[in-house]
């Protein structure tokens, strides 16, 4: 397709949000040795304890492992394909695995159920698909509405680079060759990105360019950058308690040279209902 503008793209639900995930065998392969989020999250499953509410469960990258932990997640996407392709990998597993994974076809801004979960995760920069200050108020008042008292959110998202917020749009990067899995040929990828410093909200372009001269084709992934400061204040005016940010799956401070951000909170204390006279 034609490479859309920025300002026409980085809304929850639009093309730029949902376009990656249209293909689950290109996520599928380009995560693969992504592991260490997946360990902090089934360690921290363990600890805590189920049932455990996943937000944009993807393909199950975590929540497959989860659940083989012994655990039972309920988990939730946006994305059709990608809920397809969980659903065909939790076919091939065991009954009892099976039995423990509940999924449905949701936004996180809006999906409800009368459950209530001690652990709450949402992995690998879903979050940044919540692009405004309203789709941000309408994730929270779902989570708390879905947080067992004392529960706790857990989520994760890359910490924004000026340099690479500061990459030329008009320049791509990379150039690796790999082989795309769906349609089986060898291509060329590389990747061209554009920063709205308003909307603070990235697109990067993920070109595929097919070495035997064939059609080539790019897709859009917009997110949302969130600075650790203001993803704190965020949680703090919206009531959530013992707000800990800490680096790359480690348990360790942020730093200078840290790639993930680590977000642990609890629920807000529930109101004391006011006696009757
Ligand atoms: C980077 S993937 C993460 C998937 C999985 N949690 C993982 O760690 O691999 C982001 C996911 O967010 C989902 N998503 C985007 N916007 C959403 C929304 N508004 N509500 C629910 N899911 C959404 C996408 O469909 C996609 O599966």
């Amino acid at each position: 397709m034609s490479e859309l503008n920025l300002s026409q793209l980085g809304r929850a639900g639009d093309f730029g949000a949902l376009a990656h995930y249209a293909d689950p065998a290109y996520y599928a392969k380009a995560y693969k040795s992504r592991r260490q989020d997946v360990d902090y999250y089934v360690a921290l499953a363990e600890r805590i304890g189920g049932p455990v509410l996943e937000y944009a469960v993807g393909d199950g990258r975590v929540a497959l492992p989860v659940v083989r932990s012994g655990v039972e997640v309920w988990g939730v996407d946006l994305s059709a394909p990608m809920l397809g392709a969980l659903k065909a990998r939790l076919a091939k597993e065991p009954v009892e695995v099976q039995r423990r994974l509940h999924l449905t076809r949701g936004d996180m801004r809006s999906w409800r159920t009368r459950r209530r979960f001690p652990l709450i995760v949402s992995t690998f920069n879903s979050v940044l698909h919540l692009y405004t200050r309203q789709d941000v108020e309408a994730f929270f008042s779902r989570v708390k509405a879905h947080l067992a008292p004392g529960g706790r959110l857990v989520f994760d998202f890359s910490l924004p680079r000026p340099a690479d917020l500061a990459l030329d749009p008009g320049r791509s990067y990379s150039g690796m060759r790999l082989r795309d899995p769906s349609s089986g040929k060898l291509v060329k990828y590389s990747e061209r990105f554009e920063y709205d410093p308003v909307r603070q909200i990235q697109l990067c372009w993920m070109q595929f360019e097919p070495v035997d001269g064939s059609e080539a084709w790019s897709v859009p992934l917009t997110h949302r950058q969130f600075f650790p400061q203001e993803m704190e204040a965020l949680l703090h005016y919206a009531g959530f308690r013992d707000i800990q940010l800490s680096a790359d799956f480690e348990d360790k401070a942020l730093d200078v040279d840290t790639d993930w951000v680590v977000v642990s909170c609890l629920a807000p204390r529930a109101k004391a209902k006011k006696r009757r006279k």
